[in-house]
């Protein structure tokens, strides 16, 4: 075992009763798979080894000012290095699979594949084989976010070229590692990547480029999707036999009160903030939705432009994107709550995503947690998988991810109250709603770099200690939480939850 046994044995019974809901002991569904996760740039470190080129993180990161707390992902948690460490920790919660992501520079340094990274591929094949060599499954994302700075500097996801790069990137992934990766995700959370990358300047490349740059890099991330799906569809799913599907983050949006007005601004938030990205895949007409295409229309005319912001896809492109998914990847957080009253023009930028949607959110009087998205709004997640099988046909949902962010701490009694109240509405909307989940995993293994955040904000089940060179890892009590009830199957809040210090 990597692992050593310090000490103590503690245990303590998180109580989940609240105000709405006392939580029952029951039993999660037969065919729902558990796993963990984590992301290349996140967790890799090794930015610069080998033949690997900057990624738009590498640039971000090593910008003055770009990361919060100006760490940046050089080391992360050095899973490059130690990778087979990480696998022990897997192995120690007993999982079915592990989601992970590959990171194209490292594959393709400059992002074109007229030079394919030897080391690159020799990395991901030693994961891979490690992992099925301890029984878990490898789910691989193949796009979470680190772009090679050599496309952006040629447009990243605004230049429609991307689309026919992004393709032969994964082409070469489906080669190379496709005789052993059954699940794929072409890319994690459209949603973000366009609109906190390029109509703001959330995450990298910080465009910043509201109400133009955030829907260019919608369609273009749809595109380059559906060129995979069909690439995967037509000459790998009939030897290789696996499946493929795109990863939507799915936070509810619901009307602040039950007057007509806000549930329409739910609503209509739901289709900006969702539906732009899961409509044309996923719906039976496919392309945007109707409400995005009529408000992006009316405000652009108002606002001079010759042609609506939102660019449309042409006929043969919407039946090219609808249905090119296996599963929905869904990623839940957090709910927020919609209304028009109060709204004015001049209170976001002119013109923007925000404008367009022209309404303002609150998470009422829920308690803040250390990072405002992971609200814990538990009857959200139970809408927002309803949300999906009623619009979208009851597709089967493989929840990609889940979790909490908290500023530390190993007792972690916040987290597992969070993942126990989530899995509970979970089977509500399994047992009660009939919501087709095949698969959970939480959001993550360890603590890694968080984006802008950088290393402060902490979403892991095991604790990485950042301060040791070798970045040891500790399970925190929600690591025991979850290896229970992968073992037992069975979601028990007034079970004790064991906890020992340990190390890996
Ligand atoms: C992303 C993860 C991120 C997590 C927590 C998701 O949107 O896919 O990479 O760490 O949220 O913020």
């Amino acid at each position: 075992m990597l692992f050593s046994l310090v000490v103590y044995v503690l245990f303590s019974v998180v109580m989940c009763q609240n105000d709405n809901k006392t939580i029952l002991t029951r039993k999660l569904p037969d065919g729902m798979k558990l796993g963990v996760a984590s992301a290349a740039y996140q967790v890799e470190g090794a930015w610069n080894v080998a033949d690997k080129l900057p990624s738009i993180w590498d640039t971000l990161s090593h910008t003055p000012g770009g990361i919060k707390d100006g760490s940046t992902g050089d080391d992360a948690c050095k899973s490059y290095e130690y990778y087979k460490r990480d696998i022990q920790m897997i192995k120690f919660l007993g999982v079915d699979f592990y989601r992970f992501s590959i990171s194209w520079p490292r594959i393709l340094p400059s992002g074109f594949r007229n030079k394919i990274s030897d080391d690159g591929l020799k990395y991901y094949n030693n994961l891979i084989d490690e992992l099925l060599a301890n029984n878990i499954e490898p789910i691989v994302t193949i796009y979470h976010w680190d772009l090679p700075q050599y496309l952006q500097d040629l447009g990243g996801w605004a230049n429609p070229m991307i689309a026919d790069w992004y393709v032969d990137y994964a082409q070469v992934l489906f080669e190379t590692f496709g005789d052993r990766v059954k699940t794929w995700i072409t890319i994690n959370e459209p949603k973000q990547i366009g609109l906190f990358g390029y109509g703001m300047s959330y995450l990298a490349p910080r465009l910043n480029a509201h109400g133009i740059g955030e829907y260019l890099a919608a369609k273009h991330i749809l595109l380059a999707h559906a060129k995979a799906w069909h690439l995967y569809d037509k000459q790998f799913r009939p030897h290789q036999k696996g499946t493929i599907g795109i990863t939507i983050a799915t936070d509810f949006r619901t009307g602040m009160t039950d007057s007509p007005e806000d549930i329409l601004a739910g609503s209509e938030a739901m289709d900006f903030e969702v539906g732009l990205y899961a409509h044309p895949i996923f719906s039976k007409t496919g392309d945007f939705p109707e409400s995005v295409k009529r408000r992006v229309a009316e405000r652009s005319k108002e606002q001079g432009f010759k042609k609506s912001r939102l660019p449309t896809f042409t006929k043969e492109e919407i039946v090219f994107i609808k249905g090119t998914s296996d599963f929905y990847g869904f990623n839940h957080y957090s709910t927020r709550f919609y209304t028009r009253n109060g709204f004015k023009s001049g209170m976001y930028p002119i013109p923007s995503y925000e404008d367009d949607l022209a309404a303002i959110y609150s998470y009422k009087d829920y308690k803040p947690a250390a990072i405002v998205h992971c609200t814990e709004i538990p009857e959200g997640m139970r809408l927002a998988l309803k949300w999906v099988k009623d619009n979208y046909d009851n597709p089967p949902v493989n929840i990609i991810e889940n979790g909490f962010g908290t500023l530390g701490g190993q007792q972690d009694y916040d987290r597992v109250k969070y993942l126990t109240r989530y899995m509970d509405a979970i089977l509500d909307a399994v047992e009660i709603d009939g919501v087709n989940v095949t698969m959970y995993t939480v959001w993550s293994l360890m603590d890694n770099f968080e984006w802008a955040n950088g290393l402060s904000i902490k979403f892991g089940i095991f604790e990485t200690d950042y301060g040791n060179s070798n970045k040891t890892r500790r399970p925190r009590m929600s690591a025991f939480w979850f290896r229970n009830l992968v073992a037992t199957r069975i979601l028990d809040p007034y079970r004790e939850t064991e906890f020992q210090k340990l190390e890996f």
